[in-house]
């Protein structure tokens, strides 16, 4: 797999803290695997609390330093600077992704150009973010000011890495905060990449500092520091609640995006045409580690069959091998990760396997291959249908009025994206209202997955949102100033 070996035009091993690339003080490191092929090919820095505690310290002297006078016309400048130059790594950084965490290469570009996206919207949004006069008592002018937290820790997953650094980061800085990043130990490439990126664009020194670690060791060091002031956190509920029991102690504010349950309903008046593939494609895209995935296909009985049918055509002619094949999925992240699906598979009660896609014959035997599978005979209250799987496994469950739909579609704890296929216009409208979920997509899913795009979730999806102009709110603090002048 030669011709997927990433141009290292960065040190792997390296911290990036203070504008400096250090080694991690304990002087341990990780093992960075190839799960196409089970291979390891680099190592990075197993970071500690000691390393926390310097890029915390370092995110507060670039605060107190020409940074907090930056103003926010330059900190656009600078951040799109940095997006044009992710532009230029697109293929670098495309393959180090694919490598790193099994992508299809077409998907770990699109992830590229994404994070370039990020760094563009925000660069030109920086100077538009305006406070606003109150009217007041006489002899008062009011008026209010939108200021940085100060540091903000960031807390990545490996499913998107540099999606999520984008709209995480990309947001911050922005505001003219400064940012500690820990990204998950399966996906610290990108990230110490970008680090690079924005050293070359001209990001003065501790503005972002990267520290790669494991969660229990640098991420919790991280969302417990008392230094920190606002904590941007995406991944699993059971962390997203530590974190938030850590933020408490410092009552710090957190932003927490925890993946879901998403559904799309298909009535039976629905355009299936254009309908099919993104039934499919939102619950197999990223071997179906997406927190947006549609993993819950809810289809008026009077087409179940036929979708179904429909469905499991095309699951059976997709395709899985290593991400340099760039077939519609590569591998799971990791044999974890593959085994928590399989286990979810291997107990599924009455219900029944509609479809499966096909792993390539020479597909590595020490790559986490998983073949995306079609479930029917679902019902609402069942495991599959409930649970986040967070790999390629989507359910089929029938409904018999628009009543049952939306019960169904919100019977879950999740609430972060949903799909409506009808072409009823009231319907349309009524549902996306009912539906509760912090996006709700009509006629599409997902719509591209724009920057532009406020994303975020309600239940235990988390809260908050990220991307588009309202994650500037959140990663932000109003002021308000009252004058007296008589
Ligand atoms: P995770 O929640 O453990 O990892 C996400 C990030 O949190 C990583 O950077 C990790 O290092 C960090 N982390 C872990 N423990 C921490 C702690 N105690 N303090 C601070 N940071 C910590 O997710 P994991 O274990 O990789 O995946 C398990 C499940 O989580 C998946 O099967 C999926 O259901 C869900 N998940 C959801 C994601 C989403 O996009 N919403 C992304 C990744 C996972
Ligand atoms: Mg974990």
């Amino acid at each position: 797999m030669t011709d997927l070996l990433p141009n290292f035009f960065f040190d792997p091993t390296k911290c990036f803290i203070g504008g400096r690339w250090v080694a991690p003080l304990g002087g341990d490191y990780l093992p960075v695997e190839n799960p196409s092929d089970g291979t390891e090919f680099a190592k990075i820095p197993r970071g500690q609390k000691a390393d926390i505690d310097a890029a915390v310290a370092a995110a507060r002297a670039a605060l107190e330093g020409p940074w907090g006078r930056t103003p926010a016309a330059e900190r656009g400048r600078i951040l799109t600077r940095i997006g044009q130059k992710v532009l230029e790594r697109v293929d670098d950084l495309a393959r180090l992704e694919a490598m790193d965490v099994g992508k299809p290469l077409k998907q770990a570009r699109a992830d590229a150009l994404a994070l370039a996206r990020y760094m563009e919207f925000y660069g030109g949004a920086a100077d538009k973010l305006m406070g606003e006069t109150i009217p007041y008592l006489d002899g008062y002018t009011v008026y209010t000011l939108r200021e940085p937290h100060g540091v903000t820790g960031h807390i990545i997953p490996w499913n998107y890495p540099m999606q999520v650094l984008g709209r995480s980061v990309g947001g911050a800085l922005t505001m003219g905060n400064a940012c500690v990043l820990k990204p998950a130990e399966e996906a610290c490439l990108t990230a110490i990449a970008f680090a690079k990126i924005a050293e070359e664009a001209g990001l003065p020194p501790g503005v972002l500092n990267v520290v790669p670690g494991l969660g229990e060791e640098a991420g919790a060091a991280l969302t417990s520091h008392p230094g920190v002031n606002h904590i941007s956190f995406t991944g699993s509920v059971p962390v997203g609640q530590l974190i938030q029991r850590a933020a408490a102690q410092n009552v710090v504010p957190v932003t927490l995006e925890l993946g879901g349950k998403s559904p799309q309903l298909v009535f039976a008046d629905a355009d299936l045409d254009r309908a099919l593939p993104f039934l499919v494609n939102a619950g197999i895209q990223n071997a179906g580690q997406t927190c947006s995935a549609s993993s819950r296909i809810l289809v008026d009985r009077k087409i179940h069959d036929e979708v179904l049918a429909r469905m499991a055509e095309r699951y059976t002619a997709l395709r899985v091998g290593p991400a340099v094949a760039d077939l519609d999925l590569g591998p799971m992240v990791s044999e974890r990760q593959r085994q928590v699906v399989e286990n979810f598979l291997g107990d599924i009660g009455s219900a029944e396997i509609a479809a499966r896609g096909s792993i390539q014959s020479d597909a590595p035997g020490a790559g986490h291959y998983l073949a995306p599978t079609l479930v029917s005979g679902v019902t609402a209250d069942h495991r599959l249908a409930q649970d986040e799987i967070f790999g390629p496994v989507q359910v089929i469950i029938p409904f018999d009025s628009e009543e049952e739909a939306v019960a169904i579609a919100n019977g879950t704890d999740f609430g972060l994206v949903a799909g409506l296929w009808t072409a009823d216009g009231s319907r349309q409208m009524r549902l996306a209202r009912k539906i509760r979920s912090g996006q709700v997509f009509i006629n599409n899913y997902g719509a591209g997955g724009g920057v532009e795009l406020p994303f975020g979730g309600t239940g235990k999806s988390g809260y908050g949102r990220e991307k588009g102009m309202e994650a500037l709110y959140g990663f932000s603090v109003l002021k308000t100033v009252a004058a007296w002048h008589g």
